[in-house]
């Protein structure tokens, strides 16, 4: 088992995947992982759609490529479209008077974050996806009209994982301490 820090090496974008299906029972390892994920006032404002359908998986890949990429999604055996509750109640006048929206769209960045590092644990791989429209997407999997789907993210496994390397800013560009 890998220990978090290589896990997070590890978990890349993939764009490439075999063409193997993935466990029921690992998939449901995947989104316990994002279920356990924290949030505002614990208000878990996270769905997921999970899709192995053949025919519905590749008109939602079709929806993917909007802007001309995305072309490998349906290469993955599973997509799960994450999608973020209806402006859920929060400490109802503690909280009410900001925008709870705004939490919650961190809120689903978080689960999604355990989703996909649980997959890379588990030798699945995974690329989070957000060039869709989300009316097409809710009308297409049937998600309620007053959701916002966030992101779709394939998950498989992946046909190389050779590690890519990260391209990211330097710790000094992005934190400061104060002491
Ligand atoms: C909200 C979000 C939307 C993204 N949308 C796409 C996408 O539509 N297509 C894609 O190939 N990658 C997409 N990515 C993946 C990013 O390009 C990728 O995470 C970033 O370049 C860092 O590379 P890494 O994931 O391999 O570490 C998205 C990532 C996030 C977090």
């Amino acid at each position: 088992m890998y220990q978090l820090d290589e896990i997070i090496i590890k978990r890349q974008s993939c764009r490439s995947y075999e063409p193997k299906p993935v466990a029921r029972e690992d998939i449901i390892k995947c989104l316990d992982a994002a279920r356990l994920a924290p949030s505002a006032c614990n208000s878990q404002p996270w769905r997921f759609t999970i899709i192995t359908e053949p025919q519905t998986k590749t008109k939602l890949a079709d929806l993917l490529k909007i802007i001309g990429g995305n072309k490998f999604a349906d290469e993955a055996p599973v997509l799960i479209a994450v999608a973020e509750e209806a402006c859920p109640e929060l400490m109802p006048g503690v909280l009410k008077k900001w925008d709870c929206k705004h939490f919650a769209h961190g809120d689903i960045g978080i689960a999604v974050a355990h989703l996909t590092l649980k997959a890379t644990e588990l030798g699945l791989a995974t690329c989070i996806m957000g060039t869709f429209e989300d009316k097409d997407v809710k009308e297409l999997l049937n998600i309620p009209e007053e959701h916002k789907t966030r992101v779709i993210i394939s998950l498989g496994y992946p046909s190389d994982s050779k590690e890519r390397g990260k391209n990211r800013k330097s710790l000094d560009e992005i934190a400061r301490f104060i002491e």
